[in-house]
């Protein structure tokens, strides 16, 4: 599997929470486009159409969802948070619940309704042992809506989906998560997770390219959704440009406006060929051997781990600081050592993948070690 990632050898790439990087098959599926696209135009236009069929059966599965038309290819994360949060009908005085250490787009998408008369209540993790229940606890009559990463962006904290989405069924309450910090690193389940909208994009933990993300709506909510986007692609009858009387897709592809992006098409669909060759549940046994061991590099070092310790609040992300010492100082010595990490959270953010070499964890903890020994040495 190894042989699928041509990762250069001087480089720990531990930045999956950012952007991943692609198999060779994706590489290969993106040239192949190219190529054919050079020889023989769009002749292939069909056959294109099919690998996008692929994708949204492949992103179906993936998440659990029980068809493929269930699912539509947004631009990016952003963008489909946007299309639920801008097209469900609110009422002045509604409210949403979410969570303030939120990466930017899980916080700006709900205060832009403000204008609508719609709050946005925030959770605050660092004073919360037991965020399910604070969240639900924040939630009151007027509560529409829960959105919530799975997992969030700096500390890697998973929430238990499970237990949110039956408590949001239950009371009424919509839940959207936003899946993209987990979603190709572990299994998710929506028949578990009773998720009203899922979105994700696919270049984090899928290993696609940016630009390409998931949107999935439940589809009882789905016309009920105000549509804001308008073209060709997104009516019923798409292909029959001389017709003048037209209406929405009755399937998710009314939330595609225009021209697909088929060239990210060619590389996630590759991508994600791969993830389900091996299986999630294998991929994610492999990545939790990586993240319990790079703990214990950090623990054997006496490093402060951000990320919650018990293994069912985590997922692929790693965060810790270093006791005395500042990540923003650490960051681009790491970087320039070519260890490819992220400065979250106030300290430091390792994600490996489940193909990551466990020798690459060591190697990145060991520049750490010479960094540090490096800066008492100048004392
Ligand atoms: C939780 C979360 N949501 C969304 C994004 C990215 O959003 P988009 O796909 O719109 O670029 C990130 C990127 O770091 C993220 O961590």
């Amino acid at each position: 599997m190894s042989d699928e990632f041509v990762l250069d050898p001087g480089l720990c790439h531990l930045n999956h929470a950012a952007v991943g990087p692609w198999p060779r098959r994706a590489v290969a599926a993106v040239t192949c486009f190219a190529e054919e696209n050079a020889r023989l135009g769009s002749l292939g236009y069909l056959d294109w159409l099919g690998v996008e069929q692929r994708l949204r059966e492949r992103l179906a599965e993936l998440i659990g969802a029980e068809r493929a038309s269930d699912i539509a290819l947004a631009k990016n994360t952003s963008e489909a948070l946007s299309v639920i949060a801008h097209g469900l009908p609110w009422t002045p005085g509604d409210n949403i619940v979410g969570i303030a250490q939120e990466f930017p787009s899980n916080r700006v998408v709900w205060e832009s309704l403000a204008d609508q008369g719609v709050t946005w209540r925030a959770l605050d993790l660092d004073r919360s042992r037991d965020p399910e229940a604070d969240l639900i606890a924040l939630c009151d009559d007027s509560t529409r809506m829960i959105a919530v990463s799975w997992v969030q962006y700096a500390s890697g904290l998973r929430l238990d989906l499970e237990r949110l989405g039956a408590w949001c069924r239950a009371n009424a309450v919509l839940l959207c998560v936003d899946a993209i910090q987990g979603l190709g690193a572990l299994p998710f389940d929506l028949r578990r997770f009773q998720a009203d909208f899922v979105v994700a994009d696919g270049h984090k933990w899928m290993l696609g390219p940016e630009g390409l993300a998931l949107l999935y709506v439940r589809p009882e909510w789905r016309e009920r959704l105000r549509l804001r986007q308008f073209g060709w692609h997104m009516v019923e009858h798409s292909g029959d440009f001389d017709r003048t009387d037209w209406t929405p897709a009755s399937d998710a592809r009314r939330f595609e406006c225009g021209s697909p992006n088929l060239l990210g098409t060619h590389a996630l669909e590759a991508s994600l060929s791969l993830l389900a060759e091996i299986g999630m549940d294998e991929v994610w046994n492999r990545l939790q051997a990586r993240t319990d061991h790079l703990i214990g590099l950090i623990d054997e070092r006496g490093f402060e781990l951000l990320t919650p310790r018990a293994p069912e609040r985590r997922a692929g992300i790693v965060t810790f600081r270093v006791p005395g010492e500042s990540a923003a100082r650490l960051y681009p010595l790491l970087m320039a050592r070519r260890v490819l990490c992220a400065q979250r959270g106030g300290g430091l953010r390792f994600s490996p993948h489940f193909y990551t070499e466990f020798e690459t964890l060591e190697r990145a903890m060991r520049l750490l070690d010479d960094i540090l020994s490096e800066s008492t040495d100048s004392l």
